[in-house]
C-alpha cells in the first residue's frame, strides 16, 4: 500500500449549547486574545445566532468587532474588506461563525490579517503559508464540513469560483453546537445535508489521495447524514437528527480535506459563480448525472457506500438513493429549474474543464464532451 497522510483540526469541540460557552472554550486556542474579530452573515447574525457567544466574549473581558458583510459564495472583494475591517481593529484572532461562507472568509482573511502574503497568491494547491492568526471556526449549517477543512473557495473575478488548499487553513478550533442549526430552513437543511453527503462520496472515491483513515470517516459520515437527513428536514428541531447532520458533515469534512472533492464539485461550481446557486443545491443536481458517468470506472467503490447505507451492493442502488432522497426533501432536479439555459452551458463546461484543482480526483477522466454531455442530460 503506498503511504499517506493525515491533518485536521487538533481540537474539536462537539456538544449541544456550547456557544453559550464560546469565550471560555474558545481562550486556550485563540492564545489569549484580547481583541476577536467575528466574522458572519446577517442572516446568521439577524437569527440571534450570536448572541450567547458575544455574550461570552464580553463576560470574559474579551473585545470583539463583528463584520456581518458575508455573502454566500464569499467574492474577493468581501474577503478584501473583512481583513480591512480587521486591520482597523487590531484583531489578534479570527471567529469564523456561520456557514461554509463565514467560515470560508474568516479562514483567508486569518492569513491577510497574520502575514504578508497577497490573496492572489494563495490560489491553489498549497501556495498559501503562514503565519496566520489564531482561528476558531463555529458552523451554523451541516454541510461544508468547512470548520475542519483546510479549503477555502472564494469567487474571483465575475464568476468564476476558485480554491485556495493549505495545511495553513487548518483551525485551531472547531466548535460544533448542533442547537446553532435548529432553526435552518428545511431547503437549506436538505441542500447542505446533501452537499455533506457528496463530500464522503467523492472522498471515498478520490482517484489521488484516498486513505484508510478518510475513507473510514467517509463510511461513518454517510450512515449519520443518510440517517438523519429526511428526519432533520421533517422536524427541524429533532434535537438528535440536528447533531447527527453536524457531526457527519465534519467527518465527511475530515475525509475530503485529505481526500479531496472531484468531478460532481467541479461541475457544481460554474453554477455558484455565475448563477449564484447555493453550493448545496448546485451538486444536488449534478451529482445524479455524474454518479451515472463514474459508474463504470467505480462500481466497486460506490456499491461499497451502497452497503454501507444499507442498500443493495451496487452503484445503481446508490444512485437510485441519492435520487430518491433529493425528491423526497424537496431539492430541483433540473438546470432550467435554476435559470440554466442550453446556450450557458459550453461557457459552464469550459470553466468545469480548465479546474485542474478538482478533476484529477474524479474516478473517471472527463472530457470538455463528457461534461456538456453531463449538463445536457438534466437540463
Ligand atoms: N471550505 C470548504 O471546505 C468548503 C466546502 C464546501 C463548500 N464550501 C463553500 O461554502 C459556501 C456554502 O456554505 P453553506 O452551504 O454553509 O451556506 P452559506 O454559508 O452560504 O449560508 C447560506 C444561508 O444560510 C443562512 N444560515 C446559515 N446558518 C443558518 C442557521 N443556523 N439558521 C438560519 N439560517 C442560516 C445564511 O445566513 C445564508 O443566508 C460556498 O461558498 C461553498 O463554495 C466550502
Ligand atoms: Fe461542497
Amino acid at each position: 500500500m503506498p503511504g499517506f497522510e493525515f491533518r485536521t483540526v487538533p481540537t474539536i469541540v462537539c456538544r449541544p449549547g456550547a456557544a453559550k460557552n464560546l469565550a471560555a472554550i474558545a481562550a486556550p486556542s485563540l492564545n489569549g486574545a484580547q481583541r476577536v474579530l467575528v466574522v458572519t452573515d446577517r442572516g446568521v447574525r439577524g437569527a440571534g445566532l450570536l448572541d450567547a457567544a458575544l455574550a461570552s466574549f464580553d463576560d470574559a473581558g474579551v473585545e470583539t468587532r463583528v463584520y456581518d458583510q458575508v455573502v454566500a459564495d464569499p467574492p474577493e472583494d468581501v474577503v478584501l474588506a473583512c481583513a480591512a475591517a480587521g486591520r482597523e481593529f487590531g484583531a489578534q484572532a479570527v471567529l469564523g461563525f456561520g456557514g461554509g461562507s463565514p467560515m470560508d472568509t474568516a479562514k483567508v482573511v486569518a492569513l491577510l490579517l497574520g502575514g504578508t502574503q497577497k490573496l492572489e497568491d494563495m490560489y491553489g494547491m498549497n501556495r498559501a503559508a503562514v503565519p496566520r492568526l489564531p482561528l476558531a471556526l463555529v458552523p451554523t449549517t451541516a454541510g461544508t464540513g468547512s470548520e475542519v477543512t483546510s479549503v477555502a473557495v472564494i469567487t474571483t473575478g465575475e464568476t468564476s469560483k476558485r480554491g485556495i488548499a493549505a495545511p495553513a487553513l487548518y483551525a485551531d478550533l472547531a466548535v460544533l453546537d448542533a442547537d446553532l442549526t435548529l432553526g435552518l430552513p428545511e431547503h437549506v437543511t436538505a441542500a447542505t445535508g446533501i452537499d455533506a453527503m457528496v463530500h464522503a462520496i467523492e472522498a471515498y472515491t478520490g482517484k489521488r489521495f484516498k486513505n484508510p483513515v478518510s475513507d473510514a470517516l467517509a463510511l461513518a459520515a454517510m450512515r449519520r447524514l443518510h440517517g438523519a437527513l429526511e428526519r432533520a428536514c421533517a422536524d427541524g428541531s429533532d434535537r438528535a437528527a440536528r447533531a447527527d447532520m453536524l457531526l457527519g458533515a465534519m467527518l465527511a469534512g475530515q475525509a475530503f480535506s485529505n481526500s479531496p472533492v472531484g468531478g460532481v464539485h467541479a461541475m457544481a461550481y460554474p453554477l455558484g459563480g455565475i448563477f449564484h446557486v447555493p453550493h448545496g443545491l448546485s451538486n444536488s443536481v449534478v451529482l445524479p448525472p455524474v454518479l451515472r458517468f463514474n459508474a463504470p470506472a467505480a462500481e466497486t467503490l460506490y456499491s461499497e457506500l451502497a452497503q454501507n447505507i444499507g442498500l443493495a451492493t451496487s452503484s445503481a442502488a446508490l444512485i437510485e438513493e441519492m435520487e430518491r432522497i433529493a425528491d423526497a426533501v424537496g431539492i430541483e432536479r433540473r438546470l432550467s429549474q435554476l435559470g440554466v439555459s442550453h446556450n450557458d452551458i459550453p461557457r459552464m463546461a469550459e470553466d468545469v474543464a480548465a479546474n485542474d484543482r478538482l478533476l484529477p480526483n474524479n474516478p473517471r477522466e472527463m472530457t470538455y464532451d463528457d461534461i456538456v454531455a453531463m449538463y445536457e442530460e438534466i437540463l
